[in-house]
């Protein structure tokens, strides 16, 4: 049941990449442009410190999949991009390798394939202390994610039902790993209040996962005979209403995931506080479509027009991004409203540095 799981939600996945409407909120967050500010691009650096680390972009690919043969061999290609681009790469949900130990070359071949990369394991939030240690054992992980999927659970017949551990658990994992935490969510978004709950209990980054992009609650209802929690599609907070919702909130790293669809969503994404974007249904598309080769000529590609849209923008880091006039409208601007955020002091913050 769980290998075919697996299948399913690729080829859902892949499905909504090729057909669904390509707008987000994203296209309500524009840089103002100011025509004098570019800089020589060769002060453009990308590096970035995240969880502890130095990463060479502030890029990841964000956890998919694993568990069957076929995923293993998307694994295999996600890893070697990876890999190649330089870029972390966290693994798909790793439950399934806890239940079934001969499932476990589908994950391993993730550090296999990027030796010395960053690797990321991944566990639902019920995991136990030892349950995470024989995850990130198994891929030498240099952090685990933990994922936030309640809706996911709900629409799935087989689902869980009972979400009321998971605070306790979250901690007991903050406090007994050595490596950092990541908590995330799988495209529904993080409120401001989770991440103050996060950051209380000791969790190093907290991944908005926003809505926008991959929508696991449309997956979960084409996988059902009737087809009957369609109503559901919309539910949850966009990638960037997250980031505007838990701006300001120290302590913990943001990282943005959910509806990246381009470099200049990856720099929004930025310019709004996150520390890294993580990019999935994106990047397993590529890979289906096209190969290993050209995921790693996409990642490559993403990072040089990054870095170009930063030598227009004059800023040398991706963390200046944060200093960057920002005008917010439509579906964004209104949710500032109701959630009593000021969009109008993003506009002018140059002036304001
Ligand atoms: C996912 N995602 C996911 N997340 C997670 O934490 N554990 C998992 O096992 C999976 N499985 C999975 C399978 C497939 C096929 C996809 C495309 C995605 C969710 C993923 O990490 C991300 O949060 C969402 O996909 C939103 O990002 P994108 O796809 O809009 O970039």
């Amino acid at each position: 049941m769980t290998t075919n799981r697996k299948d399913d939600h690729v080829r859902h996945a892949l499905d909504q990449q090729r057909h669904a409407d390509q707008e987000n909120d994203f296209d309500d967050v524009r840089f103002l442009h100011h025509a004098l500010a570019g800089i020589d691009d060769k002060r453009v650096d990308l590096t970035t410190r995240a969880l502890g680390l130095t990463w060479p972009a502030p890029l990841y690919i964000n956890g998919m999949t694993g568990g069957s043969t076929a995923t293993g061999e998307i694994n295999r290609g996600l890893a070697a991009a990876a890999r190649e681009s330089g870029v972390p790469i966290a693994s798909g949900s790793m439950s399934a390798y806890l239940r079934d130990p001969d499932l476990a070359g589908s994950f391993r071949v993730l550090r296999e394939e990027n030796p010395a990369g960053t690797v990321i394991a991944n566990l639902n939030a019920n995991a136990t202390v030892d349950q995470a240690r024989r995850a990130v054992d198994l891929l030498q992980a240099d952090a685990l994610q933990i994922h936030l999927n309640a809706v996911q659970e709900i629409v799935m017949p087989e689902g869980d039902r009972d979400f009321a551990a998971w605070p306790a658990r979250i901690e007991r994992l903050a406090a007994a790993l050595e490596i950092p935490l990541i908590v995330k969510e799988v495209g529904f978004g993080l409120s401001r209040e989770t991440v103050h709950r996060l950051r209380d209990a000791g969790v190093t980054a907290a991944d908005v996962g926003g809505r926008g992009g991959t929508n696991f609650a449309r997956i979960e209802n084409a996988r059902r005979p009737d087809g009957d929690y369609a109503f559901i599609a919309d539910w949850g907070q966009s990638t960037p209403c997250c980031l505007l919702d838990a701006a300001g909130i120290t302590g913990i790293d943001l990282f943005a995931s959910g509806g990246v669809r381009s470099p200049l969503d990856m720099a929004r994404a930025l310019a709004l506080g996150a520390v890294a974007v993580g990019v999935a249904g994106r990047f397993l598309t590529v890979l289906a479509d096209h190969g290993t080769q050209a995921l790693t000529e996409t990642i490559r590609g993403w990072l040089d027009q990054l870095h170009q849209i930063m030598t227009v923008l004059g800023v040398s880091a991706p963390g200046e991004l944060r200093g960057c006039d920002l005008l917010l409208s439509g579906d964004v601007a209104q949710f500032c409203h109701a959630r009593g955020i000021d969009p109008a002091p993003y506009g002018s913050r140059r002036t304001r540095t």
